[in-house]
This record gives C-alpha cells, structure tokens and sequence, in this order.
C-alpha cells in the first residue's frame, strides 16, 4: 500500500515519518517549495523531538520522499492523507476550510487508479460529507474515490510516539472496506492493543474538537479558581493537587497559570462554537466562550503583575523565558507567552527574550524584542524576569544561580513551576498566578506574612 500525506507541517511530517517507520512507501506534498526542498534534504523545517532521526532514517532508505506535484501524488499513493492548517479565519472564529477543499479538489483531480482519501486535519462537524461531494465533482470517471475521516490526536512535543502508539484510533467511515483499509494502515499499532473506534463520519469529526473543548475547559477551570485564590489568599497548586488526587478529576491539565495557546486549542474552540451556531445549538457551546475569555484574562493578570512589581512598565526591562507556546516545541502560534511580551512591549517595556527553541519564529511574528541565546544573556540587564514556557532548563533554575546572572531579585513564574518558599527565602520576590503563598506553607495551613508574595497588595 502506497501513502501519501498531503501538507506536511507540525501533523503531516510527522505522520508520514511514521508510516515510513511502520513500513509504508510514502511519498509526502507540500506547496511549500522550501519545505519540500528541506524536507528532502532529510532536514526538518521545525522542532520536534525524535523526528529529525526518523526523517533522515526514511528519506536515506528511499522510503520516504516529498513533492510539490499532485500529478504524481495522485498517479502513485493508494491511500492519501490530509493533514493541511485549518487555522482560524481572519476576524472570525470559524476556521479557514480553503487549504482542505484545495488540497481534496488538486488530489481528486489527479487521482488516475482507485484510492481512499483520508482527512487527519481538524475540522468543523460535516466537513467529510461535504468533501465527499466535492470528490465527486471532481474527479476522473471510471476512478473509485472515497473520503473518510481519522482525526489528530498527537501533542507537539510528543508527536512520534503519540503518532506511533496513539491512546486511541478514531475513525469515520460509510463502508466496511474503507474500515478494512485503515485498520492495514494501522495494523501495528492495532496489534499492540491500540483501541479503534470506528464511527459515522460527524462523530468522527467531532471527537477530536471534543477532546480539546474538554482539555480547554480543564485549564480554564484551574484558572478560573486561581482568580479566586488570588483574591482570598490561597494556593492554586495545592488547590489542584487536592482535587486531581480525586481519580475522577485527575490532576493532569490542571497546572493554572498563563493559560492555553497553541494552533491548536484556542482556534478549535472558537470554530467549534461557528460551528455550533451554524447548526442552532450555539447554546449548547456557549460556555467555550468563557473558558476562552478566562485563558485570555491569564495574560491581562500577567502584564498586570508585571505593572504590579515594577511600579511601571514604561522604560522597564523584562526578561522573557521561554516564548513557545509550550516546552519542547518551537511553535509559537497564539502562544500566551508571545503575546504577553507584546503587550509589555506596547506598555514601553523593552523584552529580551530567550526560548531554547521558539526564538526564530517568534522573531518573525515580533521582530520588535531582542531575542538572545541564553537565559543569562536574557537577563542580565532585567529589572523583572518573566517564566513563561515550562522548559526543563527553566523548571532546574535555582535562586542562587539565577542571582549570579542578574541584579534583580524579581520573578514572576507564569507556570508555577517554581518554590515561592525557596526563592523567597533567597531574598527574591517572586509573583505567581493564582499561588499568592508558599506551597508547602499553605499545605500545613498556615500561610505566613513573611512569605507572602510581595507582587500583589493583600486584599
Ligand atoms: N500541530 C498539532 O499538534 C496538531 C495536532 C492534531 C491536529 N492538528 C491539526 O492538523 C492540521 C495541520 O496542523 P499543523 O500544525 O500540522 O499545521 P502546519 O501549518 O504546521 O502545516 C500545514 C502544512 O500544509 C501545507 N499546505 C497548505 N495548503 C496546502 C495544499 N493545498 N496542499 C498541500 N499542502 C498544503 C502548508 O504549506 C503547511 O506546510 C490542522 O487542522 C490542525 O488543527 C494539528
């Protein structure tokens, strides 16, 4: 069986790394000339931990190739796969469908033997239908094209194990044999155990923005009480321990500070909701909204702690550690912490930023801070350091370290990966989200003045 994988960015290099890992002749398409051209050198455009040896390893052997040409896509793959963006559309929640209709009409087009396309991107309810009809329109008589859906669960980060060994494989189909392909697409990691479930295409569909709606409510939740306890004096951590010890709850998902970012959370929940009013049950998604206002307020709180701890922000400079939108990703689309820095930045902050990954696309979106190689680079000159990324670099920083690098002793943990108690007792001021007293502190109950934050006045 022949694969290809059409779009090759943060999903569609990595699923096709895959297949050529779980045997497959795969050959992958992108209208990026460069990308293509990188891709082919066995370089990845991108940072993905594992990849780039997966990459190197397939494109070596000849079992993983890459083009810009839907004629020989469509002459050679037996089985395509659609992994185009599916960003949010300019001034609307809904998301931006052009780059999956392109990509289906090209391939239809160009499909000369029988052939099942397979849409991973992630996509508003009732898009697998309308793309079957678009197949039909389009392409060649006498060729068999079917459409069906198995949407993308991988974490960047994470993405060739997640792609390797999925929690689970969720799949839309309207025939048994398009099942009976997939399930050989998938028959290593079926055989491993991998669960399969095979559904209707809306279902399908569905599943993958569920499954960010839930995760996004989940950090919002955490959030949304770390507004409160930044008010009564509690602690967020704690907070979250206590409840995440209960099996129905869980604690993962539950770490409050800057909030979601990503291409992927905060885009879904908004084209969910267009979606949802699109079919007269806006209603029924209506609470994405506030989770989206409360993981946007998380930024407002920031820059408001930052004013807080400085007095002003004008002339002030801010060291910013960490600007992807999470660890072990260069990806800083909608990334919290890229945004927080512009904001500064607009307040008459000068930013210096460090991120062990993400300093290259975060330059191009905001050329307007420096970007430096090194945290002590980034810091030295600070009058305020600001952790925004939970890097492993960043979690191992120490008061007495950091102290070598800097003059200041003012740090605001955006993470809450730091021990307030540890650092305060180093002299540092240290300003958190929703965690105004030391942890162990507030677990024994007795939250003390001589630990409590110094960044937000008492209440
Ligand atoms: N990044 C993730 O972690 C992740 C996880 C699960 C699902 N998804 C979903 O997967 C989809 C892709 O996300 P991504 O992060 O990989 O995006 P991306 O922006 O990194 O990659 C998209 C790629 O598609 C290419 N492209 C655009 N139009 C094309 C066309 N007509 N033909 C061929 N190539 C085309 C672009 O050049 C780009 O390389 C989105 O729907 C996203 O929501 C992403």
């Amino acid at each position: 069986m022949r694969i290809t994988v059409i779009g090759t960015g943060y999903l569609g290099a990595t699923h096709a790394a895959c297949m050529a890992e779980l045997g497959f002749e795969v050959l992958g398409l992108d209208i990026d000339p460069t990308r293509v051209a990188s891709l082919s050198e066995g370089l990845l455009p991108f940072h993905e931990p594992d990849l780039p040896a997966l990459l190197q390893k397939h494109v070596k052997s000849g079992r993983l190739r890459f083009t810009t040409s839907y004629q020989e896509a469509g002459a050679w793959g037996d089985v395509h796969f659609i992994g185009v963006g599916t960003p949010q559309r300019a001034g609307e929640g809904a998301a931006d469908m052009s780059y999956v209709d392109s990509a289906t009409i090209s391939l239809a087009r160009n499909i000369t033997k029988d052939a099942l396309i397979v849409g991973k991107s992630t996509v508003p309810v009732g898009t697998t239908r309308r793309l079957k009809n678009l197949v039909r329109d389009n392409k060649r008589p006498g060729v068999k094209v079917n459409v069906a859906w198995n949407p993308e669960f991988l974490r960047e980060g994470f993405a060739v194990v997640d792609t390797l060994t999925p929690d689970r494989l969720v799949i839309g189909v309207d025939s048994p044999e398009d099942e009976a392909v997939l399930r050989k697409v998938y028959a290593t990691a079926l055989a491993g155990g991998v669960p399969l479930i095979s559904t209707d295409f809306e279902t399908a569909e569905l599943v993958k923005v569920a499954a960010n709606a839930f995760l996004a409510t989940k950090i919002s939740f955490i959030n949304a009480f770390s507004e409160v306890t930044e008010v009564i004096g509690g602690d967020i951590t704690t907070l979250a321990d206590a409840i995440g010890l209960d099996a129905r709850i869980g604690r993962r998902f539950l770490n409050a500070g800057i909030g979601f970012g990503g291409g992927c959370l905060p885009k879904d929940i908004r084209a969910l909701q267009a979606r949802a009013a699109e079919l007269g049950v806006d209603h029924s998604m209506r609470f994405l909204d506030e989770m989206d206002g409360i993981n946007l307020r998380r930024r407002e709180r920031t820059v408001d702690l930052a004013r807080e701890m400085l007095g002003s922000l004008s002339q002030s400079r801010i060291a910013i550690l960490g600007v992807a939108f999470k660890p072990n990703s260069d990806d800083v689309r909608d990334s919290p912490a890229l945004d927080i820095a512009n904001r500064l930045f607009d307040e008459g902050a000068e930013v210096s930023i460090f991120d062990p990954a993400g300093n290259l696309n975060a330059s191009r979106r905001s050329p307007q801070h420096h970007y430096v190689s090194s945290t002590e680079d980034a810091v030295r000159e600070a009058d305020l350091i600001l952790l925004l990324t939970e890097w492993d670099e960043f979690k191992a920083l120490t008061p007495e370290g950091l102290s070598v690098q800097t003059g200041t002793r003012k740090i605001i943990d955006g993470r809450n990966i730091l021990r307030p108690q540890v650092w305060a007792d180093s002299g540092w001021s240290v300003g958190s989200l929703g965690r105004r007293y030391v942890a162990d502190q507030a677990i024994e109950g007795t939250p003390s003045e001589q630990l409590q934050m110094s960044s937000s006045p008492a209440p």
